[in-house]
């Protein structure tokens, strides 16, 4: 099957030295693209500002803001015909990154000075990549199919993620949504382990005991083979 992978964070950058941004740092996301890949899928990780190595195999798209994570995602779901005849139809989109939900209205070309900048920063939404993402399956589908990808998202919380998780499940249409609460020490931006909740559209709440963020990406993976292969 044919994985696209996001992860990391995003940037909105104000000027060329200043951003908005969160703790991301990608591991999750490249643990699911070196999950997928030994598994033997077909996979591309769409990555946000890392400093992680590519795991090997995996064909890497790099992006910064938010609106070019979109493109990058439009562009490969697009750009699934052309890529059939050298790799399998697209089959899951896992979208661990996260993505700034704001950006600065303005960005300057050049370094803003303290004496130009004012006290408060006017900010835009950015578009919600899965949301897009599902309006244009929408229209590809009342034409020749694309099939619609498996759809997996997460849900960083501060608090315990249930509720949230499935309020996301329904309002972003996903196949599953892993949740995870970022204030544990073991489940935060940039451990190693995580400890997390799936929540599946039927409304059911696994919960999993801590394990690497590897064997949560095993899980990930296994969990989209059952669903692809269930049809
Ligand atoms: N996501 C997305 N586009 C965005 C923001 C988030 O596709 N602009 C995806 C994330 O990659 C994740 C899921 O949506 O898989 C949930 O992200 P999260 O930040 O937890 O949720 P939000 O939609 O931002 O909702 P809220 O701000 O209410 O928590």
């Amino acid at each position: 099957m044919r994985f696209i992978v996001t992860a990391g964070p995003t940037r909105e950058h104000l000027d060329p030295v200043r951003f908005l941004s969160n703790p991301s740092t990608g591991r999750m996301g490249f643990a699911v693209a070196r999950a997928a890949r030994a598994a033997g899928h077909d996979v591309t990780l769409i990555a946000g500002p890392v400093a992680l190595r590519t795991p090997p195999g995996v064909r890497r798209v790099d992006v910064v803001s938010a609106r070019d994570m979109l493109a990058a995602v439009l562009a490969e779901i697009g750009g699934a015909s052309d890529r059939q005849r050298v790799a399998p139809p697209l089959a899951v989109l896992v979208m661990t990154a996260a993505v700034a939900d704001w950006r600065p209205a303005r960005c300057a070309k050049t370094k803003l000075k303290k004496g130009e900048m004012s006290d408060t920063l006017k900010l835009v939404r950015n578009p919600d990549i899965l949301k897009t993402i599902n309006r244009s399956i929408r229209r590809a589908t009342t034409g020749v199919p694309p099939v619609a990808p498996i759809r997996i998202g997460f849900a960083a919380e501060t608090g315990v993620p249930d509720a949230e998780a499935a309020r996301k499940c329904r309002e972003k249409g996903l196949d599953l949504v892993v949740g995870n609460d970022v204030t544990r020490p073991d489940s935060g931006f940039g451990t190693s382990t995580n400890r997390v909740t799936l929540v599946t559209p039927d409304g059911r709440t696994q919960r999993l005991p801590l394990m690497s963020k590897l064997a949560v990406a095993r899980r990930i993976v296994a969990f989209a083979e059952r669903i692809a292969s269930n049809g």
